[in-house]
């Protein structure tokens, strides 16, 4: 797994561990010091993924047969630094797509993201086949890598399978620079401080997910019988749809004296060009994906974890 200390590679990996063994799965990150769960449950390698050898090393030295491609930057660090983004985002993946054609690897996920869609994208229920014209750079590496990943799929049958995520709200690790982090960061300060200053407007309505769904989408895709699958690195995914006024309502529930503002920055913008709701009956059809999440449970599990992870459970 490439982009192992990140917000769903840290859960991804210690689901595949269980799944297939500790030794089994090999952890990989850049920069980032990895967690002690990650070190104490299997092996862990640093490698940068725009350079090819440092991922060929590791293929070679544990004879890999898979990858989950998690290594990225998100849209808002991706604004800040188009190029980076650039080269991580599609340098990366096209190092990835390489190896897996030279060694024949059998499966490879790479996830893609509603920021493929764009201001002239329908925004309610967006169809799988529609526009897509980002217009972040983050947008566009998605775009390109969807594209790729099904040039090799069909070129070269390297069997790639990629979903469209929403944004992913969880409680190990925190998001690093995307435009749906509000929804996450809400959480911590709801818990630590009873206020937040979210940085989009109360009604803006964006598609998320929890977690579990997040992880249990990659490993029934990945389980998924290729032949049968007639899309394959963008499928729509969708669980759940709420504006930031319903999420605090929602947290308030629970924590009455939380009060929520709002102050919408640059990153208002990058919100209000992706979908507000998303139509994933393709995904539905081909692998029978389903969500088990929706906006109550979420909140009330979310608030469970971080309230243990935060106060010790006081
Ligand atoms: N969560 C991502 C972001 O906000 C969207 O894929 O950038």
């Amino acid at each position: 797994m490439t982009g192992a200390c990140g917000q769903i590679g840290s859960e991804l990996v210690i689901e595949l561990r269980q799944k297939y063994g500790g030794d089994n799965v090999v952890a990989t990150g850049h920069k980032t010091k990895p967690s002690k769960t990650l070190l104490n449950s299997g092996p862990f390698e640093f490698i940068n993924i725009t350079n090819r050898e440092t991922i060929e090393a590791v293929v070679k030295r544990y004879n890999i047969d898979t990858i989950y491609h998690l290594a990225a930057l998100l849209s808002v660090v991706g604004e800040k630094n188009p190029q980076l983004c650039w080269d991580v985002n599609i340098n990366g993946l096209y190092n990835i797509l390489e190896i897996a054609r030279e060694y024949k690897l059998t499966r490879i996920f790479c996830p893609s993201s509603m920021a493929v869609f764009g201001p002239e994208t329908p925004r309610d229920n967006t169809p799988q086949e529609t526009l897509l014209c980002p217009s972040t750079m983050y947008g566009v590496t998605k775009v390109a890598g969807e594209l790729l990943c099904d040039y090799y799929f069909k070129r070269f049958g390297v069997g790639v399978r990629g979903v469209r995520y929403p944004g992913i709200i969880s409680s190990e690790t925190p998001p690093g620079g995307g435009t749906t982090d509000y929804a996450v960061a809400i959480f911590y300060e709801a818990i630590q401080h009873k206020r937040y200053t979210c940085f989009v407007k109360e009604d803006t309505v964006l598609p998320m997910m929890y977690m579990p769904d997040c992880i249990r989408a990659a490993v029934e895709l990945m389980e998924a019988d290729l032949p049968k699958l007639k899309h394959h690195a963008n499928f729509n995914l969708a669980a759940m749809s709420f504006s930031a006024a319903e999420l605090a309502t929602a947290i308030k529930k629970y924590i009455p004296e939380f009060t929520c503002e709002y102050k919408p920055d640059f990153r208002q913008e990058i919100a209000d060009s992706w979908p507000r709701s998303i139509d994933d009956s393709i995904a539905r059809e081909e692998w029978n994906w389903k969500p088990k999440y929706g906006l109550s449970m979420m909140v009330k599990d979310m608030l469970e974890k971080l309230q243990a992870k935060l106060l010790g459970g006081k």
